[in-house]
């Protein structure tokens, strides 16, 4: 069925390397969102995948099949753009149509250059829209089918520059149905729509999968969507996957500090810290702050004393604790902005040593620009990184 797999992928450009080695798998059904910022190699993996790029080394598969050096068209996939070019003279139904008979009249050039008879091609072999019957039936079922799923049933006599920017996106979309292909590549389909329209086609997509089932690789540079979205995600950096998993665990377990500053809005606090010994204890110390390291990684931390690391900790994991708290595990900070968002309130606030952390709060905490803080990070909740190998030892 419609499983995707990349071997060892590379794609270079002269001495540009836009995919670095990448190997993973999508699951029959499954959604998985490749997200990463701009110009870390999205676009090319999905463009070699669909065969409108060649591979400079590595395997892909879909399906059962390798189709590594097959032509774009016998690799049934369909790509939606961010640029979909509706054709302005034409309707919706040709929009949706027009695909099905090009391909139509490609198959029966191919069927009469193969030597085998065509199917009941017109009286130029198809060449030029051929009057092929019985496609004609199937090419109606499968657009009166697609517009039906996208609630466009209603629009097809319509010309896209009488329907709003929604409506020409999910045309687009309904090009890719109607090819009933083994999966749909889509790269970052939504990013010409405004925020409330984006997050709408985002549900509609949603819906759009489940309903039809269809493998999908989703591009984006958006992590809040790749987070809202994914069965998966897969997140890239300078070419290579860095870690793929479900977004839960993703968000959780960061494995690299680039994922852990990438995923999160507003994104981890990373604080530089150096490992000490305090009496009989192991401290991550900065300045006068110094929380005791968790226990799970004490024992190797034992072996780290003296060395730079980077402490991170999630926004909503920042606690504001009484002044009066004393030790050392507490920072004291100056509030710097205060941005309500109705259901919580984020506070950028900074420590002795330039020390710069951003809390989530509730609502009623009532802290205004210039107030003095104290505040905790929850223990459990804390992650350490090398910053010289990026990755993570918690
Ligand atoms: N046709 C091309 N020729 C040369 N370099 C390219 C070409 N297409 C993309 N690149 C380069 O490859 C890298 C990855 O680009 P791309 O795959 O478009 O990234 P993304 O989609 O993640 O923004 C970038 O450095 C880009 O400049
Ligand atoms: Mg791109």
């Amino acid at each position: 069925m419609g499983r995707i797999a990349f071997d060892h992928v590379v794609k270079k450009y002269g001495e540009v390397v836009a995919v670095d080695d990448i190997s993973f798998e999508v699951a029959d059904g499954e959604f998985l969102v490749l997200v990463g910022p701009s110009g870390c190699g999205k676009t090319s993996a999905l463009r070699c995948l669909a065969g409108l790029e060649e591979v400079t080394d590595g395997k892909l598969y879909i399906g059962d099949r390798e189709v590594t050096d097959m032509p774009p068209r016998d690799r049934d996939v369909a790509m939606v753009f961010q640029n979909y070019a509706l054709y302005p003279h034409m309707d919706v139904y040709d929009n949706l149509a027009f695909a099905l008979r090009l391909r139509k009249d490609m198959m029966a050039t191919a069927a009469k250059d193969s030597g085998l008879p065509p199917k009941k091609t017109g009286l130029f072999g198809g060449l030029i829209g051929g009057k092929n019957a019985y496609a004609e039936a199937e090419i109606e079922r499968r657009v009166t089918h697609a517009a039906d799923i996208l609630g466009m049933s209603e629009f097809l006599k319509r010309r896209p520059r009488q329907l709003s920017g929604g409506q020409r996106q999910r045309v687009a979309l309904g090009r890719a149905i109607v090819r009933e292909p083994e999966a749909f590549l889509m790269d970052e389909p939504l990013s010409n729509l405004d925020t409330q329209l984006r997050m709408q086609t985002r549900a509609e997509i949603l819906k759009l999968h489940q309903r039809l089932k269809v493998t999908t690789i989703y591009v984006t540079h958006d992590q809040q969507e790749a987070m809202t979205m994914g069965d998966r995600i897969a997140v890239m950096n300078k070419g290579v996957i860095q870690q793929i998993d479900t977004p839960q665990r993703i968000y959780d377990h960061p494995t690299s500090l680039f994922v852990a500053a990438f995923i999160g809005s507003p994104a981890m606090n990373l604080l530089p810290i150096t490992v000490q010994r305090s009496g009989d204890q192991v401290v991550l110390a900065n300045g006068d702050f110094a929380l005791p390291a968790p226990a799970r990684v004490r024992m190797r931390l034992e072996e780290a004393i003296g060395k730079e690391l980077t402490l991170g900790i999630r926004p909503e994991y920042v606690m504001a604790v009484p002044s009066s708290a004393g030790g050392t595990d507490h920072m004291d900070v100056v509030v710097d902005v205060v941005e309500p968002l109705g259901a919580e309130v984020l506070m950028y606030m900074s420590g002795a040593g330039a020390k710069q952390v951003v809390g989530r709060f509730d609502p009623n905490h009532r802290a205004r620009v210039g107030d003095r803080l104290t505040v905790g990070f929850e223990q459990d909740h804390l992650h350490l990184f090398d910053p010289e190998t990026g990755n993570a030892l918690l």
